[in-house]
Order: structure tokens, then sequence, then C-alpha cells
């Protein structure tokens, strides 16, 4: 794996990249102060690179997902000839898919885009009319589709966020659903981007979002980089911020949204959604159709991941708690639906009953 720095300006810094033989992943544990590209060349360093935060956010967990099952792919070599190697192809597009499913259990966008995979090769592979290179090229094609359609529902989903907001209002957001989690755009930071092209003033407030700081790091980051304006607040902050009325509405993006609308998120979403309701502000989340999970039916269904003590004891390298206390780090947490105002998506805004109307907006 080689490092690749770049120390121009992070306008529109992309999560990854595919760059001629190889995919470019933005290792973002390391910023706002280093901007290092990783080469990536194999599955297993894409799966690495998923575990560990190298690339985080829903969306763009799913591209690169996507990207590391071609890269799973591109050398084997089947055994058999004709349609019986277009299946030795898919079978293994399988078995990659299913490895780098393990990688990260709660955002549902890494399975759906290696289900999109799977049944990508699998439909190849039944009409049997190319050559298993011709279906690896597929598979690459079809990693840079869902890319590129990512950037354009994110925007989609700008669009429709802004219809909510409006010049000079207060936002306060948690975590990082912006470009950096995404195609381009982000998900609940795509209205700010858009609000900047139209010359509105948007306050956005930033939560630094612990254990890992993806609000501090990668959101006051990217806005700043934008020109928006933006305003980082300790997560313990947000009551405060609320109750003096600097805010007038609340955005983040999800992992998962259940059937029945209980949305996961980075941890400390709930308590935001609460303190929401409590002060009439109202809570909005912004994510694609892609994040929407109708088979997991409630809240208490989605995965939960817990991660390492460390990110608590000892976050960036200094230790800040006593060597073996017990540590209890759940990455994410549930939101119940009665505190979700709507759910914007790139085909609308989705007001309750989620559980009657989330399906709709699979409806053709
Ligand atoms: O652990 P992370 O950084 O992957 O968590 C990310 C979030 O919780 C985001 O808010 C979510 O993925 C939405 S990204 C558009």
């Amino acid at each position: 794996m080689e490092n690749q720095q770049e120390t121009a300006a992070a306008e529109h810094l992309q999560s990854v990249r595919w760059n001629s033989d190889h995919l470019e992943m933005l290792d973002q544990r390391l910023l706002p102060e280093e901007i290092v590209f990783l080469e990536l060349n194999t599955a297993e360093e894409v799966w690495e690179g998923i575990r560990h935060l190298k690339v985080r956010g829903a969306p763009a967990i799913g591209i690169s997902a996507a990207f590391g099952v071609y890269l799973g792919i591109r050398g084997f070599e089947p055994a058999g000839s004709g349609r019986e190697a277009l299946e030795e192809l898919s079978a293994e597009v399988g078995r990659i898919a299913d490895y780098l499913a393990t990688s990260r259990p709660t955002a549902v966008n890494l399975f759906w885009a290696l289900d999109r995979m799977r049944a990508t090769a699998q439909a190849l592979a039944a009409e049997g009319v190319m050559t298993a290179d011709e279906l690896k090229g597929a598979l690459l094609e079809e990693a840079r589709q869902i890319q590129a359609e990512d950037e354009e529902t994110c925007r989609l989903i700008g669009e429709n966020a802004l219809t909510l907001l409006h010049d000079g209002i207060g936002v306060l957001t948690h975590c990082n659903a912006g470009g950096l989690a995404t195609a381009k755009y982000g998900t609940a930071l795509a209205p700010f981007y858009l609000a900047k092209e139209k010359g509105w003033d948007i306050k956005v407030f930033a939560d630094e979002t612990r254990p890992v700081l993806q609000g501090a790091r990668l959101t006051a980051f990217e806005l700043q980089q934008a020109g928006v304006d933006v305003t980082l607040i300790c997560d313990n902050m947000a009551g405060m911020v609320m109750a003096k009325g600097w805010v007038q509405a609340i955005i983040v993006g999800t992992d998962r949204v259940a059937a029945n609308g209980d949305v996961a998120n980075k941890i400390g979403t709930y308590s935001v959604a609460v303190l929401a309701k409590a002060h009439g502000i109202p809570f909005y989340v912004a994510c694609p159709l892609s994040t929407i999970d109708l088979q997991t039916p409630t809240g208490e269904e989605i995965p939960i991941e817990e991660r390492h003590e460390d990110e608590i004891t000892i976050g960036f390298g200094k230790r800040t708690a006593p060597q073996g206390v017990k540590v209890y780090n759940p990455a994410f947490d549930v939101t119940p639906n009665e505190y979700v105002t709507a759910i914007i998506t790139e085909k609308g805004i989705v007001y309750p009953n989620y559980q009657e109307n989330l399906p709709k907006l699979f409806e053709e």
C-alpha cells in the first residue's frame, strides 16, 4: 500500500477515487492535519480501510466495498471456459462480497452495494454472452456507476433539504454526513453547499462527536474549506445552543433507517433528537434510499457496532482514563421514529407515518 500526500487545498476532496488500475482512498483518520491518499490494490486492503475508519460514512463505505469487489476478482482466473467460467467468476464475486460484508455491521449501504455487485455478476453470468474479462470490466463499471449515482443522489437530497431551510437559519448537525462520507456534497451537509451557491447565510453548529471526532475533524474541516459559516461545539453543548435559540433545525445523516422509521446514526444522535424535541426544534434525517432498510422492522433489530475501548481511553494517543477501567463504546445509537420530524431523500421528503410512507419511496 503506497501513500500519496497532497498539500493542495481540500476543495471537493473525494473520499475514494478510481485511478487507472487502483483505488485511492483518502485516509480520513489523518484529517484535518494531513491529506494522504492510500493506494489500494486488494479486497483485503479495502476491508482494512473500512474496518479502521480510513474511509467511513455509510455511502462512502458502500462505494469503497463495490470497488473492493472488483479488486478482489480482477486477478481470478476461472478454471473452466465459456458460461462455466462466468459462473465461477460470479461465485467468486459472492465470496469476496461475503468477506467485505464483515468489515462493519451497521451501515446498510455496505450490504446494499455488495448485493448490487453480486446481482450484476449473476445477471451477466446468466446471460452468458461475455468473456470473463468483459465481466470483470463490467463490475468495475458498476462500482463507478454506484459512485456517480451517489453524487447525483446527494445533490437531490440537498435540493429537497433546502426547501425546509431559509436564508439566515441556524442548523445543528452531528458526526459527518458530508462530502467525505459520500461521493460528493453529503446528505445532511448537502443543503449547506447548495445554500452557499445561492448566497444564503446558514449558520451551522457542528457537534465534535466523541469519541473519534468526526464532527471536529471532518465536518468542521470540510465546511470551513467550502466557506460555510461553521461553529464547532462539544457534544455536551448542544442543549445550551438550542436553549439560546441559535438553531432552528437539526439535520443529521444515518447509517440505517428501519421500516418503522427508527434511525441508527453516530452515537450521540439520540441525545440530540431528545433535546430537539424538548426545545420544539425539528429533527431531520437526510439519506439516500440505499440507507432505508425495509427488511429490518425496527431499530431494535439494527446491529450496533461496538468499537475498541482505546477510542475512549487513549483516543489520539493520549491516555485520558485509568488503565483497566470498564468501557462501553457503541459506535451508533438508535433514535426512535417519534423524534424524527421528517426523512429527506432524493425522491422527496417523508413524514410520519413512516411504516406506511417509506415503502412508497420504492414504488416506481
Ligand atoms: O463511524 P462512522 O464515521 O462511519 O459514522 C458515520 C455516521 O454516523 C454518519 O452520520 C452516517 O454514516 C451518514 S453519512 C452520509
